[in-house]
């Protein structure tokens, strides 16, 4: 059938959905696919249905492509989708609302809090330890974030997140080493472990910077490696999430693992970590796009 790649949108990813949105549709085209892409600007409900397709590939991050909302849209008008649904999408989205949901399904994340205008700082800093990573609760790609060693920090940081959205968290700081997982069609590829010269994991370390390192293999022990995917596993299935992710997990200095968040339609640029684990499993990109879009409920 004829499939729709969606990209773009309005959300703070937006340059980053064009290029996993145009590396999408390029591997479609090197298959001969029918396909053709949709910059979603604004009304997405009638670009939609003033389009002809079969199925949707969603290469939208962020709010407007990743939260649900255009999940519903696209269940409205009958179409299958890449990736997750309705609710997985929401909860997802939102960094607050997974962790209530992981801590309740007694899987492990750092300790956060939610920031107010009114927050007692110096109590909260004494509560995370010090040191702590001030997150937009709705938001992707590091945008927002900083990572913060005092009250004072503590409450520009929650200014400064609260640009981005009126959902603030802090989160307890995890030392130790970042991994994430890719999960495709039920199962969990390689990890990679991700080194940054920056405080942690930002924007530049992801999309720009050339000494980020990233393990793969992932250097954990074999047994460590597959607590590690089983883990991963249960928290993309605790929130409902379906046909592929990526959760982000942090190990600390004991060995043990923190869960930090679920993405429901992954980066799929050059520098993106679900085509690198795709890679090492024997996948290459145009392949891996496939089996996502065999997968696409309808
Ligand atoms: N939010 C970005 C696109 C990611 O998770 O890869
Ligand atoms: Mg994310």
């Amino acid at each position: 059938g004829k499939i729709a790649v969606l990209m773009g949108g309005n959300s703070a990813e937006r340059e980053v959905s064009l290029r996993s949105g145009q590396a999408v549709l390029q591997a479609l085209q090197s298959l001969q696919a029918d396909v053709f892409a949709i910059d979603i600007q604004g009304h997405a409900v009638n670009q939609l249905t003033d389009a002809e397709f079969d199925v949707a590939f969603i290469a939208m991050h962020g709010r407007g492509g990743e939260d649900g909302t255009l999940q519903g849209v696209l269940e409205w008008l009958d179409k299958p989708y890449t990736g997750s649904g309705v609710m997985a999408s929401a909860l997802a989205m939102d960094k607050w609302r997974t962790k209530l949901i992981w801590t309740a399904a007694g899987l492990p994340t750092p300790a956060a809090f939610l920031l107010q205008q009114d927050s007692d700082w110096d109590a909260l800093i004494t509560a995370l330890q010090a040191d702590a990573i001030v997150k937009p609760a709705r938001e992707g790609s590091s945008i927002g974030m900083r990572k913060v060693h005092s009250a004072k920090e503590l409450q520009e940081s929650f200014g400064y997140a609260s640009q981005f959205d009126a959902l603030v968290l802090a989160e307890r700081w995890v030392q130790g080493a970042e991994f994430t997982v890719a999960i495709v069609n039920g199962e969990a590829l390689p990890p990679i472990q991700l080194k940054t010269t920056h405080e942690f994991y930002d924007y530049d370390a992801k999309y720009q910077a050339t000494d980020t390192q990233y393990l793969l293999p992932c250097g954990l022990a074999p047994e460590k490696e597959t607590e590690l995917k089983q883990l991963a596993l249960r928290a993309f299935d605790v929130l409902g999430c379906q046909g592929w992710g990526r959760i982000d997990v942090m190990q600390d200095k004991q060995g043990d693992f923190w869960l930090l968040e679920a993405n429901t339609a992954p980066g799929m640029t050059d520098h993106s970590l679900v085509p690198m684990a795709a890679r090492a499993a024997g996948m290459d990109f145009p392949r891996l796009v496939t089996l996502l879009l065999q997968e696409a409920k309808g």
